[in-house]
């Protein structure tokens, strides 16, 4: 049987608990025996770490929202090459905690950069990859802002930016439905559930092509 290789994305506004939900969810797949790797954006490759270092920075309001665009994208190509490429020839589950929806939300719709060419780039630096589902925890950026304002940072300043990043990822879902995935922030444990049930379904319609489904049980 063919076995493929498999890419969940975790997406969301600032402080929505997609990371918390990426990693439980990293560690669930390991824990019922799938090959799964997990990796951040930016912040993996040792080129990320330094980009984040400087898109997250408290002291530079500078950044120009185009360039601010290209740096994403440069972590974004690292990332691919070095290690979602490789990743992928070896056939594994790819958790990914942001990608190419954060571009298209928060310097698409959020900025205002084009979309065109926010998908032009991405065709080049994917070549012909994409995440086969994406789950978007979705919560108001209003009943966040407790969470975000502990630890504010360049682009988590603004609820109103917050809000059309969100509007954003919302598009993305309507736009692609069968990929992306809308689940509903609630407690942690409330939302891990909403997120497993959709990833047995997504399992289930596609273990026909598939046979990493040897490995787990679900
Ligand atoms: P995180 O720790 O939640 O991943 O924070 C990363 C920040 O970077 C978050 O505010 C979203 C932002 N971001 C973009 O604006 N564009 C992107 O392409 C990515 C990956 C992240």
């Amino acid at each position: 049987m063919k076995k493929n290789a498999i890419i969940v994305a975790f997406e969301g506004i600032d402080g929505c608990g997609k990371s918390t939900q990426a990693k439980k969810f990293y560690k669930y797949l390991k824990a019922q025996g799938f090959d799964a790797l997990f990796f951040k954006e930016p912040g993996t490759t040792e080129l990320g770490k330094k980009l984040r270092r400087i898109l997250l920075s408290k002291k530079d309001d500078k950044i120009s929202p185009l360039s601010e665009l290209f740096l994403y994208l440069a972590a974004r190509n690292e990332l691919v090459n070095q290690f979602i490429i490789p990743a992928v020839k070896e056939k594994k589950i790819i958790v990914l905690d942001r990608f190419i929806d954060s571009t298209l939300a928060y310097q698409g719709y959020g900025r205002g950069i084009s979309l065109d060419l926010i998908e032009i780039a991405h065709r080049i630096i994917l070549k012909g990859l994409k995440p086969d589902i994406t789950f978007l925890i979705d919560a108001s950026p209003i009943t966040l802002r407790k969470v975000v304002n502990k630890n504010p940072d360049r682009l988590e300043k603004s609820i109103k930016f917050q809000k059309k990043v969100r509007k954003g990822y919302i598009a993305i879902a309507r736009k692609e439905p069968e990929r992306v995935k809308i689940i509903r922030r609630k407690s942690k444990e409330k939302t891990f559930a909403s997120i497993k049930k959709c990833w047995q379904k997504f399992l289930y319609e596609h273990r026909t092509n598939s046979g990493i489904f040897s490995k787990g049980s679900f």
